[in-house]
């Protein structure tokens, strides 16, 4: 059981609540992989609104909606009134008598805060311009199969932009107790609520999270490596601006020399290779990266047994 009716931000977690979702999902993977069946959602439906593009997002939570026994609608902004100018309150409130849940992709993070302000069902980010939840708690989970069972005490390190992947990685690692630096060029920082944010939970687990423009003296014995597009969905009219920009914020065979040896790379995806990534970084850690993708199915699973299941009470 979480402490929140939504999952909007991790930052709204509990130091508990991040190790139940995370254990959770592990055991939904083992019983997946073992074919065991898990019907904890059974005769639920969760809706899926999307006003933007997405692969991973929408098929992970779709199938995973499938093997927890219920059904996914898939709600594209083309189709839904909300596309035409109906207000979000209006389409919180009248989702909330079909639904059991509501996963919502969008740009302005207030979207997603007034539906859920709005909706008496659970409300799961599934990204917006701020912040991408449900992909950090996964890298946690990918981190946490990787390098053992404790966290606690490993050192992240983010090179690119100051984008919604570092807000909530800056969170996820706080709540962990993994150590994290962001790695940006001038201008492009985290968000400064967002780090002061970051640093109070921060205290809580002995972490230590900070901001530099120094890729390489950031990098050194970092356990893990992580990157994302240097332009964001939205930002498209930016891409040639930010990749003059971006020269050397990427992450390349140069950079991993002086991480550990053992060092993890991780990436959200989609990629774009010889931009923030080296074609040949990615396919040397290629099994991590896809391990990574594969764990946004198990994480979301757990998300949404916790919220929406009946071990749910509010
Ligand atoms: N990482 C991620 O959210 O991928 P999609 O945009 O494909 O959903
Ligand atoms: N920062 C990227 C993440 C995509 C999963 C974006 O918002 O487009």
């Amino acid at each position: 059981m979480l402490s929140c009716k939504d999952l909007l931000s991790i930052h709204d977690l509990t130091v508990d609540d991040v190790d139940e979702i995370l254990d959770l999902a592990q055991e939904l993977k083992a019983m997946q992989k073992a074919g065991i069946e898990h019907h904890i959602l059974e005769g639920k439906t969760l809706g899926m609104i999307f006003e933007k593009s997405s692969t991973r997002t929408r098929v992970s939570f779709e199938t995973g909606m499938y093997q927890l026994g219920g059904q996914a609608l898939f709600l594209s902004n083309r189709d839904l009134q909300i596309g035409r100018g109906e207000p979000i309150k209006d389409t919180a409130r009248v989702l909330s008598r079909y639904l059991d849940g509501i996963m919502i992709r969008t740009f302005e993070h207030e979207r997603v805060e007034e539906f859920a302000q709005y909706a008496d069902i659970p409300v799961i980010n599934a990204l917006t311009d701020l912040l991408h939840p449900c992909q950090a708690l996964t890298d946690l989970l990918t981190i946490k199969e990787h390098k053992g069972k404790n966290l606690r005490g490993l050192k992240m390190v983010y090179i690119g932009d100051g984008n919604n992947m570092v807000h909530s990685l800056m969170y996820a690692c706080a709540k962990a107790g993994i150590n994290f630096v962001a790695v940006t060029p001038h201008g492009y920082e985290p968000d400064t609520d967002i780090l002061v944010n970051a640093k109070a939970d921060a205290a809580e687990t002995g972490a230590v999270v900070s901001v530099t423009d120094d890729v390489m003296a950031a990098a050194k014995d970092a356990d893990v490596l992580y990157t994302d597009v240097w332009a964001s969905m939205g930002q498209e009219a930016e891409h040639d601006k930010r990749v003059k920009i971006f020269q050397g914020y990427q992450i390349s065979d140069d950079v991993l020399k002086v991480a550990d040896k053992r060092a993890m790379v991780l990436h959200c995806l989609p990629a774009h290779r010889g931009e923030e990534i080296t074609n040949e970084v990615l396919e040397a850690h290629a099994a991590e990266i896809f391990d990574q993708a594969e764990n946004r199915l198990h994480t979301q699973k757990a998300i949404m047994a916790l919220l929406m299941g009946d071990m749910h009470q509010h």
